[in-house]
């Protein structure tokens, strides 16, 4: 059988990096608070003019360079959001747009911080089950346009920022060897809404802001983690101590190090971008796999796990060697 396997990777992060000092100006906040509570030292604010689908697209034309392909090889863009720029058309066809691409097709998933894992699951799908090829599969947000700059609880923790990969179907048999994603793993329980949710959306007339019960979705975190960690590998016929890499879903330091000291993993086996980017939500893990590869910590042939739950909740994991 075949296999979707990762050929390119980029990210784009925007310009502008806040430091946590700069929330004790305006925030009853403290350096100090923000950092051993979230890990979190800075993260980068989109422009006024930039919007989710120019990082996307950014991010895009990395993986694409780095690929060594072009718009023209792209079948379907896949792109996890919960900042699209407008409500409709999705901005996975605006990035098509800008790409200069006009066969295939495009559209976006949203499932929140799980968004990537959830679109490169379904880019896996199409991939497949022979509907496309050669898939770009982005997260993209710009989360400071829904942040509520006057609650401490949530704004500190959040950031702006882009990553793709270019997945391409490719022969299981001879040359790929076993690379390729191996298995995937998907949750959600609509149940726990009100744990994490944006308080406005279209149908209610306004563009709301986050809120959360941190507290709350952290007791789910580490568990759920693991459980679709553990699941999706056991699918794949292999266990923890396979792993080369957890590239999970940034959104707190002491949930990622929870997460793998239950998977018996030592912190080393971990990409940790969290300090640097905060939560970007569905661009999170993209960005480090990206980053991840640039450090010289992910090289072919890697067994890697991704990881991620958010807003729903939804949570889940894939399995892939890079
Ligand atoms: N500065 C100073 N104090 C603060 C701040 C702040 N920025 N924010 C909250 N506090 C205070 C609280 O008011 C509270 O004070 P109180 O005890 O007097 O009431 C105290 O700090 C402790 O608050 P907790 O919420 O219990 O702190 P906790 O240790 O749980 O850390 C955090 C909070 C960082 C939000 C953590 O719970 C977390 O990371 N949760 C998970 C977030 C997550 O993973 N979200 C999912 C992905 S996001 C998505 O899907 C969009």
């Amino acid at each position: 059988a075949g296999r979707s396997v990762v050929v390119g990777v980029g990210h784009y992060l925007p310009k502008r990096v806040v430091p946590n000092s700069e929330f004790e100006k305006t925030l009853d906040t403290t350096d100090e608070w923000i950092r051993t509570r979230s890990g979190i030292e800075r993260r980068h604010f989109a422009a006024e003019d930039e919007t989710t689908s120019d990082l996307a697209t950014y991010a895009a034309k990395a993986a694409l360079q780095d690929a060594g392909l072009t718009a023209d090889d792209i079948d379907a863009i896949v792109l996890a959001t919960s900042t699209a720029d407008l409500t409709f058309p999705s901005a996975a066809t605006m990035v098509q747009a800008n790409l200069g691409m006009t066969r295939g097709f495009a559209f976006d998933v949203q499932a929140v911080c799980a968004g990537f894992v959830f679109a490169l699951s379904n880019a896996n799908a199409l991939i497949l089950s022979g509907q496309a090829k050669r898939v770009l599969v982005i997260g993209a947000e710009t989360f400071s346009r829904i942040m509520d700059w006057t609650d401490r609880s949530t704004c500190v923790l959040f950031g702006d920022g882009a990553g793709a990969l270019v997945l391409e179907a490719q022969d299981g048999a001879g040359t790929s060897d076993d690379r390729g994603i191996l298995s995937t793993d998907l949750h959600s329980d609509g149940r726990y809404k009100d744990l994490l949710y944006v308080d406005g959306g279209v149908s209610t007339q306004s563009t709301g802001h986050l809120r959360m019960q941190g507290n709350q979705v952290f007791r789910h975190a580490v568990e759920k983690l693991t459980a679709t960690a553990e699941t999706a590998l056991e699918r794949a016929g292999l266990n923890s101590q396979d792993v080369d890499w957890i590239v999970p879903h940034q959104a707190n330091i002491r949930i990622i190090q929870g997460t793998a000291k239950k998977m018996g993993l030592p912190m080393d086996h971990v990409v940790v971008t969290v300090q640097d980017h905060g939560n970007t939500s569905a661009a999170s893990i993209p960005l480090a796999l990206s980053v991840g590869k640039e450090r010289g910590q992910i090289k072919q042939g890697d067994l890697i796990v991704t990881e991620a739950i958010g807003g729903g909740l939804a949570w889940g994991s894939v399995v892939l060697r890079w």
